[in-house]
């Protein structure tokens, strides 16, 4: 194989050669040759933190198999009230009366908080923020050198794993006693129903299994979805004429809805500006930067010879910036995204083909819902800028190229009678903003 191409291009990770593609003919031919000649794949580093207990292949179509009845649209209609809920208390112990906010670590919060409602029903602060700080420690760890010494991320992250999955093997006995006593019904989450659930032999699922499955989960909705958000605050931010019309349309439906009232379906059904400006910031910034794939036998591909093992990586970056299919790629523009939108195998920020995120629509949901509950409270503005090497969301740069990580970012002004907000920022790592605003108090319905 050569080393070079616009197509395709030979690597080395870790060891392990790597044959890295490029373009949207790239995507599409590994999205649409799943389990035909490649496979999804992980390097064993990650295979330590969350160690296979059965053949792993199986127990991922076997989540695939159970996810769409929770995180299908109709499904996800019924979560939107109970993310409004949460968002508007997060706002409120978080985010209002603070001088500055650091956006990375609070949309981590807010999804996390989220991802335990509505997976597990968990409510409990202090077993909430237990889970939250062994997260702290395992995300990290899954994208750091993999040498298992003590004090090491990586080591840390393993052991974090053990204590996640210790707890939620907890949770689970004390779900099995709850489901016995009928306090709880199977339809109540996802962790009920994998405990209700049975095969094509009526064999229940194994708890252990059913706690490695709800870690994936953990796990794939939590730092993603929290990466979207924060540069969805950075870009409106920075682009005030992008804010105006996100404005416009979530004070449109503040407007329409009575003091108290959830958001609901049709409510999310109108943020269209505001999902193309979540897309747009997607695109500059996807949060998962790609994913890994093996050769499951010999092919070719562009001219080029994979031989069965190596490993593949498709890329989100090199097509979302390739102007080719999106001109002038480094301008922030919603607009791309209206009508029937990208080219296919283009725009690829959730990947594709039969290992394409099940959480896209839950995903688009938080965002939205957290835009909303963000836009009628805050006006905020850049505060300051700091490079930080720390927490930073898998190495990311920010738009200025400078390693990002924060986003702080202060607010002026509240809206609508909530109570007023003496200079909150928030704080985006890289980006340092100074909070300057004096917005005026703007008329817009009851406050909640
Ligand atoms: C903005 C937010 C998100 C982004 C950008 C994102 C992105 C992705 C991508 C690119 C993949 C495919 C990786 C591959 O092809 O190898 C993936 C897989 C996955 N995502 Fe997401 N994701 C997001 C949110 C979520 C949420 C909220 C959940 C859970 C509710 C979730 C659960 C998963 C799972 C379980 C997989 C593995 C699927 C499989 O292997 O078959 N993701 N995600």
């Amino acid at each position: 194989m050569n080393k070079f191409s616009t197509e395709c291009f030979k690597t080395s990770i870790l060891g392990e050669p790597v044959a890295v593609m490029c373009r949207a003919a790239g995507n599409k031919f590994l999205f649409s040759n799943e389990d035909k000649l490649v496979t999804g794949w992980w390097p064993d580093s990650v295979k330590k933190i969350f160690p296979a207990r059965s053949d792993q292949k199986e127990e991922t179509k076997r989540l695939r198999r159970l996810l769409p009845q929770f995180l299908k649209p109709e499904a996800l209609k019924s979560y939107i009230g109970t993310m409004d809920i949460v968002a508007r208390s997060h706002f409120a112990s978080a985010w209002e009366n603070k001088e500055e906010v650091v956006v990375f670590p609070l949309a981590k919060r807010y999804t996390f908080l989220l991802a335990c409602r509505l997976f597990m029903s968990l409510e409990d602060s202090n077993c909430i923020a237990r889970f939250d700080h062994s997260f702290q420690l395992l995300v990290p760890g899954i994208f750091s050198i993999p040498i298992d010494l003590p004090g090491m991320p990586f080591n840390r992250a393993i052991k974090a794993s053990n204590i996640i999955r210790k707890q939620l093997m907890k949770i689970i006995k004390q779900r099995k006693i709850d489901l016995a006593e009928k306090v709880t019904t199977q339809t109540q989450d996802i962790l009920s129903h994998m405990l209700t659930v049975t095969d094509d032999q009526g064999y229940h699922m194994d708890d252990l299994d059913i706690a490695d499955k709800i870690l994936g989960l953990l796990i794939g909705g939590h730092d993603t979805t929290s990466i979207a958000i924060t540069f969805v605050v950075f870009y409106l931010a920075e682009l005030p004429h992008i804010y105006n019309m996100v404005y416009e349309e979530q004070m449109e439906i503040v407007r329409s809805k009575a003091s108290g009232e959830l958001l609901n379906w049709d409510d999310i059904q109108k943020m269209k500006y505001s999902w193309n400006v979540a897309c747009e910031a997607m695109r500059l910034m996807p949060p998962l930067q790609g994913g890994f794939r093996e050769a499951i036998q010999n092919f070719t591909y562009a001219g080029f010879f994979v031989p069965k093992g190596w490993k593949l990586y498709w890329n989100a970056y090199s097509t979302h910036t390739d102007c080719e299919y999106f001109p002038e790629p480094e301008k922030f523009d919603p607009t791309r995204f209206e009508g029937n939108g990208p080219a296919p195998y283009t725009y690829v920020p959730f990947g594709g083909g039969p290992k394409m995120c099940p959480g896209k629509e839950y995903a688009r949901l938080e965002i939205l819902v957290f835009i909303y509950n963000l836009v009628k409270r805050f006006k905020w503005e850049k505060c300051s800028f700091e490079e930080t090497k720390d927490e930073i969301p898998q190495g990311k740069k920010s738009p200025r190229g400078a390693v990002s990580s924060e986003v702080v970012v202060k607010f002026s002004s509240a809206l609508g009678g909530l109570p007023p907000i003496s200079g909150l920022s928030v704080l985006w790592s890289g980006l340092n903003w100074a909070v300057l605003m004096d917005i005026e108090q703007i008329l817009m319905g009851p406050a909640d």
